[in-house]
């Protein structure tokens, strides 16, 4: 109330909440990134391990990022300077800010690549081509210096006008639109699916554990991809936390979301494994999964036509749900702390972020020379964002509520003045304090490849 008094934005209602942070959540990584590493390592070994990862670090991190938010009313960097005043913890929301910045950037050009095969399916572009061509209009179009550019922008521009518009008319209610339309169409997919002939084999893939293909480097991705996927470790859910009312039960808020990003994350695998395994495709082909296996595959499955078009759809609306947050992330941070006004802060972080993106799409052509580590513009902004700002920023968020904030504030915070369950807050602090960072700090030696360099030296192949 008294928050609303002060003109402050709220969710307002539960299931507005929950459909912003779950669309917050899913996105390009549970449909485009989730299948890949998933067919990359292994399938259903790699997919137990992730799931150990999402209750024992993503859910506790993620609880704290909702606490962070709802108790201070801010953005990911106020947050923090209003908690602690005069402490260097308010570096982690600069650090979420900058990861906001980067992720996004590359975020909308894959989004771009989306919206494009919208218009693909739509035209039947594929149809008479063969794999090899396939799999050459997907090369020549990332690396065409204006065709990508056009459709990031188109995408940054829909971003930015349900962001413009606010938290409850812009974000608040797209989401509640676009996440049921999201849910049908995957439904849709998952059951033409396992209709397939010879879909069991995929479903084997998915759901048979076949641990001697888990690499160690499996185990670090998954971990990695807890975070990415559960939008966790830049103050997104800091951001949507602060605009939570306080009678909402953020325990519950924490469960539902997680349980959704990780139940579309499987129903996306089994909309595609299935498929890929009934037309003999092989699973494990990197990045190229969504863009040149998928189209590969509907066009031999029968309804290919309306399938294709769908998958495209349901896609772009993930990764747009994502994108608005995202973008909260930076517009909050201009709001509340530079003082500048939303509508302005919205065309300003929306503009910066699609100038970075431009730079990002060209170094797939144009600027492909470039590079630094070995690494173009683009898979350099995914390294840094995603190895090195999201584990770095969930380390200190879980070692801010475990160390600084401390169990009573938490008590006080999530069971409003009533009483919380003894084992919860025990397991929940033992997670925040010791497993949650400790965890997290080998993820991030393995983003800078120093795991892999002492492995190899303790393996003697150096
Ligand atoms: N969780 C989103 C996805 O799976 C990506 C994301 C990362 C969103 C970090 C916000 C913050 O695609």
């Amino acid at each position: 109330m008294t928050d609303q008094k002060k003109g402050r934005a709220q969710f307002s209602s539960k299931f507005g909440l929950i459909a912003a942070a779950a669309g917050s959540a899913i996105g390009l990584g549970n449909i485009w990134k989730f299948p890949y590493i998933t067919g990359v390592y292994g399938g259903a070994a790699f997919l137990f391990v992730y799931l150990g990862f999402i209750l024992a670090i993503g859910l506790p991190v993620m609880l704290s990022e909702l606490i962070i938010g709802r108790k201070s009313r801010r953005n990911a960097f106020g947050a923090f300077k209003k908690l602690t005043p005069g402490t260097p913890w308010m570096f982690i929301g600069s650090f979420g800010v900058a990861a906001a910045f980067l992720i996004l950037s590359f975020y909308g050009v894959v989004a771009g690549w989306s919206i494009k095969y919208i218009i693909f399916s739509v035209t039947n572009h594929f149809q008479y081509c063969s794999p090899e061509q396939i799999s050459k209009v997907f090369g020549s179009f990332i690396a065409d210096p204006l065709d990508p550019l056009l459709y990031q922008v188109i995408f940054m521009l829909m971003t930015g006008a349900i962001v413009i518009i606010g938290v409850q008319k812009g974000i608040e209610r797209y989401s509640k639109v676009l996440m049921p339309i999201l849910l049908i169409i995957i439904i849709i997919l998952d059951i033409r699916a396992v209709t397939l002939k010879g879909a069991g084999e995929g479903l084997r893939f998915l759901f048979h554990p076949d641990f001697s293909k888990l690499s160690f480097e499996g185990v670090l991705s998954a971990l990695g991809h807890a975070f990415f996927s559960l939008s966790l470790g830049m103050g997104t859910l800091i951001t949507y936390g602060s605009y939570v009312n306080k009678n909402d039960n953020l325990i519950n808020t924490a469960i539902q979301v997680t349980t959704a990003d990780t139940i579309i994350a499987i129903l996306a695998g089994i909309a595609i494994f299935p498929a890929v395994f009934a037309f003999h495709i092989e699973p494990g082909h990197g990045v190229g999964l969504i863009f040149i296996t998928l189209p590969n595959v509907f066009m031999q499955m029968p309804g290919g036509y309306l399938f294709s078009i769908m998958f495209f759809i349901l896609l772009t609306i993930a990764a747009l749900t994502s994108a608005i947050s995202i973008l909260e992330v930076v517009v909050a941070y201009f709001t509340e702390e530079l003082k500048i006004k939303r509508q302005i802060s919205t065309v300003l972080a929306t503009a910066l972020i699609t100038l970075l993106g431009i730079i990002c799409s060209l170094s797939m052509g144009l600027f492909s020379e470039f590079e630094v580590f070995g690494l173009n513009f683009f898979d350099l902004l995914d390294f840094i964002s995603a190895n090195l700002l999201l584990p770095i920023g969930g380390m200190f968020i879980a070692l801010f509520i475990g160390w600084a904030f401390g169990k009573y504030k938490v008590i006080r915070e999530v069971a409003h003045g009533g009483k919380l369950k003894g084992w919860f807050l025990q397991i929940f602090m033992l997670l925040v304090k010791f497993v949650a960072p400790i965890a997290i700090f080998i993820v991030f030696l393995q983003g800078l490849n120093i795991l892999d360099i002492i492995v190899a030296l303790f393996s003697g192949n150096h």
